[in-house]
């Protein structure tokens, strides 16, 4: 592994809070590299394009099977990076290129019904740094399992570091943090709720992530007790505040739902995602539905009903649009109700510039060896989450921490009836 220290271009970045960061930040003036697999899809070619633009001296390297996808995402970022033609399951050479990079952010979905943790397992054997954008329950907690062997590598990783899971885990770190802090009352109840506009302008795999999710049941925290729903039930309807106003949305299984309740000690959590056009969300209804749950887990029947679906996706996609809109909700046993909310034009953006502030973060040596949840103060140390959750809402249409609902929401007056977790 390479030294892991990086410069960062203040111009282009938000400015950092403390100046404490910025000398951080100053004395580690070196180049590093950083392997991006993945790097020809939606999600990797966006976290290139941000690193690029918030630290031009890093050395990217762009990762995935297509030279010609490849080149062509090499032309787009310019100078300072090049295309490694790689594929994750072949051991061997993943390894060679690992033993070259500071860090390797793993893209390269999907994660639902992987068996393997094969990069993590490579960047431990190399000692590379690592993370993912995982969005899978069974493959994070998988990855976690690695702990004892990152630290006997002494590598920082963090799984689950895209937008959602990632930033929204930051998110409710810190809303818990400053209900703690204020010594109130207890958080009770953690909620996550996603929009996405379209397919959000992502790629098939994102298409193929949200069906193999219909083939889970999911979990969720009520008072403690874990319990099992049917995917894609317990509609509400959500305020997600100006720009995106109030929208469906339908629980998942998602990570961050387990590791908060674990890393942050909240007895409720929750997860919900809501999707635009309205009849899209009856068609992942009619999924869960119309075919068994074994058929909706089963990768290659799921790459075919992608192949089916991905047109219509695609044109509807053209009309709709791909706003992104996250909001983190708690409630503390004092009454005490705080949100977070971001929101943003366009998900294919947001989802880059958020991967690559948990890069800088880890470049920055914000991470301890091990493997952690965004959640964790050993992953994103808590003086770092707020330069973490600036660069990460650059671009952003709102993006507010800590206020009540009725500072957010589009008609204050309404009250939300109806949650159970
Ligand atoms: N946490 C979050 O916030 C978040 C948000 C959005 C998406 N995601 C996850 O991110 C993943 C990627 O989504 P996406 O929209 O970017 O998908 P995408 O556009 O299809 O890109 C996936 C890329 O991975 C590469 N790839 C696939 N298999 C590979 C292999 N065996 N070896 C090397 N490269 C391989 C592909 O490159 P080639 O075909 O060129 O090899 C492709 O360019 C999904 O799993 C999704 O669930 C997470």
């Amino acid at each position: 592994m390479a030294m892991l220290c990086m410069s960062i271009t203040p111009s282009l970045t938000t400015p950092p809070t403390s100046t404490a960061t910025v000398e951080v930040n100053k004395a580690k003036q070196v180049k590093s590299r950083v392997l991006i697999l993945g790097a020809t899809g939606r999600v990797g070619g966006s976290t290139a394009l941000a690193l690029s633009k918030l630290s031009p001296d890093l050395q990217l390297l762009l990762g995935g099977r297509n030279k010609d996808k490849g080149e062509s995402m090499v032309a787009t970022i310019g100078a300072n990076s090049e295309f490694a033609q790689v594929n994750i399951d072949d051991a061997k050479s993943l390894e060679a290129i690992l033993s070259d990079v500071d860090l390797v952010v793993h893209t390269a979905g999907p994660f639902q019904q992987a068996e393997k943790c094969s990069v993590l397992e490579a960047a431990i054997r190399t000692q590379t740094a690592y993370m993912d954008v995982c969005d899978d329950t069974s493959y994070a907690f998988r990855a976690k399992s690695y702990m004892d062997k990152a630290v006997a590598a002494n590598i920082p990783a963090i799984t689950t570091a895209g937008i959602y899971p990632g930033v929204s885990n930051v998110m409710a770190a810190e809303l818990v943090r400053a209900a703690r802090s204020e010594n109130k009352g207890e958080p009770q109840r953690l909620r996550f709720y996603y929009y996405t506009a379209g397919s959000g302008g992502a790629g098939p795999t994102i298409l193929a992530t949200s069906f193999l999710l219909l083939g889970e049941e999911v979990v969720a925290y009520n008072k403690g007790k874990r319990i099992e729903l049917k995917p894609y039930t317990g509609k509400l309807n959500i305020d997600f505040g100006k720009g995106i106003g109030k929208k469906d949305v339908y629980l998942l299984n998602l990570p961050e739902v387990k590791s908060t309740h674990e890393i942050l000690g909240v007895p409720t959590v929750s997860a919900r995602f809501g999707t635009a056009p309205f009849f899209w969300n009856w068609g992942m209804v009619a999924m869960t539905k119309l075919f068994p749950m074994e058929f909706l887990r089963d990768r290659n029947k799921v790459q075919q009903l992608v192949k089916l679906f991905d047109p219509s996706v695609r044109v509807v996609d053209g009309i709709s649009g791909e706003r992104v809109s996250m909001r983190v909700d708690l409630e503390c046993s004092d009454g005490r109700h705080t949100l977070g909310l971001y929101s943003h034009k366009k998900l294919s953006v947001s989802v880059g510039v958020s991967t690559a502030a948990f890069a800088l973060a880890i470049l920055e040596g914000s991470t301890q060896p091990g493997v952690w949840f965004p959640e964790e103060p050993e992953g994103i140390a808590v003086e770092a989450r707020e330069v973490l959750l600036q660069r990460a809402s650059q671009g952003t249409i709102n993006f507010v921490m800590n206020k009540a609902p009725w500072m957010v929401e589009t008609d204050p007056k309404e009250v939300i009836l109806g949650i159970y977790v």
